[in-house]
């Protein structure tokens, strides 16, 4: 079949973003578009190339009025990367847009509408708040198409960097990221550097060939930093020429880690770190409680935003000391930890064994022995002997992935009415059709955004609901 030919359309203005931060344009007669680009304000010109959901799709050609609402980009990968989409918009701008987001799913796809729908928490750190980055070796990186059309020639392409949107064969050189405090630069930097000066082997995704495969760096707002290097063998001959100088000349870094990965994908799941050099784990603090986080950990990406949120769940929460609450999808249990000096008894329960026993260390750092954390998919360990065996909650948090609750899990969850529900999201439209198959027995109260990604389209929220009588 022959590919239709892309069509051009000048003169869209920009009104809106839309799923995964997707522009949203309007032609002079209303008709609209989705778009790759552009920022709200803007008037553009722009290829169409296909339909989606019945809209003409396509990417901004041409910006012909820029949005009174730009701003320039502060990192010089910003046109390449896509981490951070929204670093040419104000701010201000970003933070309206992900207020309205919520509270439009909320009206749209709930259509509640009476409710206390408060303004976006924003970060008061635009940049830098980040706790962990992860960067990936290739012995042949991605030339952009600016580097291609440039002529010069590229007879090194030896990279460390982020992987271009999508793609997990194309790595995108970093020199610079502004996500996390600038001594993450230096060290990422300086690594890349030394691994080419002692010819140290790339890892090649697509022959499987090559030593070096990524770095992550972690760090925390104690200033505790964490530098695990990923590896395709266990060489230690390897590991001191490259660590050693290193941990030298970065003595700021408490935590050198390693792990081993022969498989054929970068993922980490399943495998363990080993400790280096300096201690096992770096250290965190939230509110008046202490987070052990070790090189597989999960942790909130943001940690001062992380505080904010959960002293908003832990408003809403209203808790007065007697009560049992349960955490779900409670990750490491960092929520239910932060709250626990408030309750009789607290219980999470997550899918991850590994996160359950990070968990349960966090529980006993910070001395809550009321404390409780189980493993296990919710929908399959959330039923009637459970609820016998820990008691019926007073007040259940629940902390879904992307997708949201199973249809099953929210049935339960009303059938076993919980006075007081906090339901805290990453995906405004999830929670927005969750709130809505729980209308029937729980009140929307009141909705807090809370911006714990600067500079990018997402945005979480915590809800507080109540049971009806
Ligand atoms: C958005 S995170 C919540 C993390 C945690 N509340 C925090 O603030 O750090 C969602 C968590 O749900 C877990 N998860 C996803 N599906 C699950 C399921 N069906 N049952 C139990 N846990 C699940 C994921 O592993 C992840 O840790």
């Amino acid at each position: 079949m022959a590919k239709r030919k892309p069509k051009t359309v000048d003169k869209l203005r920009i009104v809106d973003i839309g799923h995964k931060g997707m522009s949203i344009a309007k032609d002079a007669d209303g008709q609209v578009y989705l778009l790759k680009g552009g920022v709200p304000g803007d008037v553009v010109t722009a290829t169409i190339r296909r339909k989606k959901k019945g809209m003409p799709f396509g990417d901004v050609a041409e910006i012909t009025t820029p949005s009174p609402d730009r701003v320039q980009a502060v990192c010089q990968h910003f046109e390449d990367c896509g981490g951070c989409k929204w670093q040419d918009l104000s701010y201000t701008r970003q933070t309206e847009l992900k207020e309205r987001q919520v509270h439009d799913a909320i009206q749209r796809i709930a259509k509640i509408t009476e409710y206390d729908a408060r303004p976006v928490m924003a970060c008061e750190q635009a940049y830098g708040y980040r706790n962990k980055l992860e960067f990936t070796f290739s012995p042949k990186r991605w030339l952009t198409e600016h580097e291609v059309q440039s002529g010069a020639e590229f007879p090194d392409r030896r990279a460390l960097g982020f992987h271009m949107a999508g793609a997990f064969d194309k790595i995108l050189p970093i020199t610079e990221c502004h996500h996390m405090p600038s001594v993450h630069n230096d060290i990422r930097n300086r690594c890349l550097y030394l691994a080419k000066e002692l010819n140290i082997s790339f890892y090649d995704v697509k022959s499987h060939i090559g030593i070096l495969r990524n770095l992550m760096i972690r760090y925390t707002t104690l200033e505790e930093i964490m530098v695990v290097l990923i590896i395709s063998a266990d060489i230690p001959e390897v590991l001191d020429r490259l660590l050693k100088p290193l941990i030298q000349e970065f003595p700021q870094v408490t935590s050198w880690q390693y792990i081993v990965n022969d498989k054929l994908n970068d993922s980490l799941h399943g495998l363990q770190a080993k400790e280096y050099f300096g201690e096992s784990h770096i250290r965190e603090k939230l509110g008046n409680k202490e987070y052990l986080i070790s090189a597989r950990s999960f942790f909130q990406t943001n940690s001062r935003q992380a505080e904010k949120l959960y002293t908003q769940v832990r408003d809403y929460a209203e808790l007065t000391g007697s009560e049992v609450v349960y955490d779900l999808y409670c990750g490491t249990g960092s929520i239910g930890i932060f709250l626990a000096d408030a309750c009789a008894k607290m219980v999470g329960i997550e899918e991850i064994p590994e996160a359950i026993l990070d968990a349960r260390q966090n529980a006993k750092l910070n001395q809550l022995v009321h404390c409780h954390f189980e493993v296990g998919d919710v929908q399959q360990v959330v039923n009637e002997a459970f609820v016998r065996k820990h008691g019926t909650p007073d007040v259940l948090i629940t902390d879904p992935p992307r997708a949201g609750m199973h249809a099953d899990v929210v049935d339960f969850i009303k059938h076993i009415g919980a006075k007081r529900i906090v339901y805290v999201s990453c995906n405004p439209a999830t929670m927005a059709r969750d709130l809505a198959l729980m209308s029937d027995r729980y009140r929307l109260i009141s909705c807090t955004p809370v911006d714990m990604f600067p500079q990018t389209s997402h945005v979480e929220a915590v809800c507080q609901l109540e049971h009806i009588q």
